[in-house]
């Protein structure tokens, strides 16, 4: 897993978003305006930076949401990161090894372990997150529970304009979390008992919130691994969506399959978009894909298609049912449609040349961003997550945008991200990541991966636009 985030961050409309929270009355109606005009293809969706509180015992999976919820918000493009009060500990407290550390009435380690040692230099963070680095919401992964606690981050909240939502895991599962960070390098049966009773340990000091009492609270409780919710208060367009997300995840283990359809009539011949059917050898790896899918025994596989001609080719050599999406198409490349790289060159030298500065946001004349897929495939995302095994026969840039979803890529990155055709890529949910499994299923294939060239200048040569554009007849 790479630890990367979304470099939006620099978008105007963010900036204004600050001076307005700073200056709130004066300019108010001025930033709305802009915002609006500025902000037409980024969705604004919170105008004060959002702290979400992951609440629950320890081995609830607190740590596991927190991760994918901030990948799915970066993805969306809601600059979010991850504060795990538990990292802030195992950082001030080195030494830490065994469950008497978190005995209440172990005094010494008490006295580290306290709000001062721990939160407020992560609560510091959070506020230098928000100003300095323009985040939008935080994950605020904490380990201590009690009711205090809360009141000390809903006042830091409340005295920096911060809106607060509650995440609650209230399941009484005993699953262990033998991969938490404190137990690298130890014996396994040992750090079970160990962590047994340090969960022991916090049941003395938490208290779960109260309906009645924390009633004008927002929070979300998730009961057993997501069997029940109950969702207070929520107070605007983002933790509407959040609530939405969490009410969409499972953690049945399952392998969603991503690959291209297979090699059509006009890769060959190097044009991009288009509609056009298989080549010979893009049949071929149809049928290669079958046989494989069959040696994968995979159990209740549902397959999806786009809504053109080549995914369906390759979803037909399956001889299974398949769904077909149009969310799933491809990038719409405009005026480029149909046209080889060379004809861009030629024709839109300027279009091509902002392209290669920056491919994520640059949309194509009558056409689409890479930014704007990404808003076009969130249902397909969601609804990845409520499913369990999938075959997503899609295209290359369809599919580097849901790749950068699960192996939480950057903007910068996404549109560079390789995918080449006949070739699957089986994703497997594993701790707290991805694992990807690449496999090339032996058809030859034509190249339709294009780097960034060095030059990316609207005065460059063509030689120099054209430099990294992959071999075609
Ligand atoms: C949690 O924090 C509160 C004060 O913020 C403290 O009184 C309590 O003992 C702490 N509990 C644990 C288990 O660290
Ligand atoms: C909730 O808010 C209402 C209205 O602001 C207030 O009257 C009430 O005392 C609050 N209740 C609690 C438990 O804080």
């Amino acid at each position: 897993m790479l630890d990367c985030s979304f470099k939006t961050s620099k978008a105007p409309w963010k900036r204004l978003q600050v001076q307005r929270r700073c200056f709130n009355t004066v300019c108010v109606c001025v930033c709305v305006c802009v915002c609006v005009c500025v902000a037409a293809s980024v969705p604004q969706f919170t105008n004060s930076p959002t702290m979400i509180v992951m609440v629950g015992l320890p081995a609830r999976g607190k740590t596991y949401i927190s991760k994918k919820l901030t990948r799915y918000l970066n993805w969306i493009g809601v600059t979010t990161k991850v504060f795990n009060v538990g990292q802030y500990r195992r950082d001030a407290t080195r030494s830490y090894n065994s469950f008497e550390f978190f005995r209440a009435d172990n005094a010494e380690a008490m006295k580290i372990r306290k709000y001062e040692a721990c939160a407020v230099a992560a609560l510091k963070d959070v506020s230098d997150y928000f100003n300095r680095d323009l985040g939008q919401v935080v994950v605020f992964d904490a380990t201590n529970t009690t009711a205090e606690r809360r009141e000390v981050i809903l006042g830091f909240a409340k005295e920096n304009g911060y809106k607060v939502c509650f995440s609650l895991f209230t399941d009484e599962n005993q699953q262990v979390k033998l991969s938490s960070p404190d137990y690298v390098d130890c014996d396994k049966e040992e750090a079970v008992a160990d962590f047994l009773k340090r969960i022991d340990c916090y049941k003395m000091t938490y208290v779960p919130l109260d309906d009645n009492k924390d009633r004008n609270l927002s929070y979300i409780k998730i009961f057993n691994v997501g069997s029940r919710y109950l969702v207070n208060r929520v107070q605007d367009h983002i933790q509407s969506r959040i609530v939405y997300y969490l009410m969409n995840i499972h953690v049945t283990p399952r392998s969603i399959y991503l690959c291209r359809h297979g090699e059509s009539e006009l890769n060959l011949i190097g044009r991009i978009g288009g509609d056009s059917g298989l080549s010979p050898r893009g049949a071929k790896f149809a049928s290669a894909l079958g046989v494989y899918l069959r040696g994968q025994c995979i159990s209740d596989l549902k397959v999806w298609t786009s809504h053109m001609k080549r995914t369906i080719q390759t979803a037909e050599a399956l001889g299974v049912q398949y769904e077909q999406w149009k969310a799933l198409n491809e990038i719409d490349a405009g005026v480029c449609e149909d046209m080889t790289y060379e004809e861009i060159q030629e024709n839109y030298p300027e279009e091509f040349a902002l392209r290669d500065q920056d491919k994520y946001r640059y949309r194509y004349p009558k056409g689409e961003s890479y930014e704007d897929l990404v808003q076009r495939l969130e249902p397909v995302i969601m609804e990845l997550e409520r499913q369990e095994n999938v075959l997503v026969i899609c295209h290359q840039a369809v599919m580097r945008c849901l790749l950068a979803y699960f192996l939480d890529k950057s903007a910068g990155e996404l549109p560079y991200l390789k995918c080449p055709l006949h070739t699957v890529l089986k994703l497997t949910p594993v701790a707290y990541g991805c694992k990807v499994e690449s496999v090339f299923l032996n058809i030859e294939a034509v190249n339709t991966h294009r780097d960034k060239p060095e030059n990316v200048d609207v005065d460059r040569e063509p030689a120099e636009a054209l430099e990294t554009v992959p071999d075609h007849i």
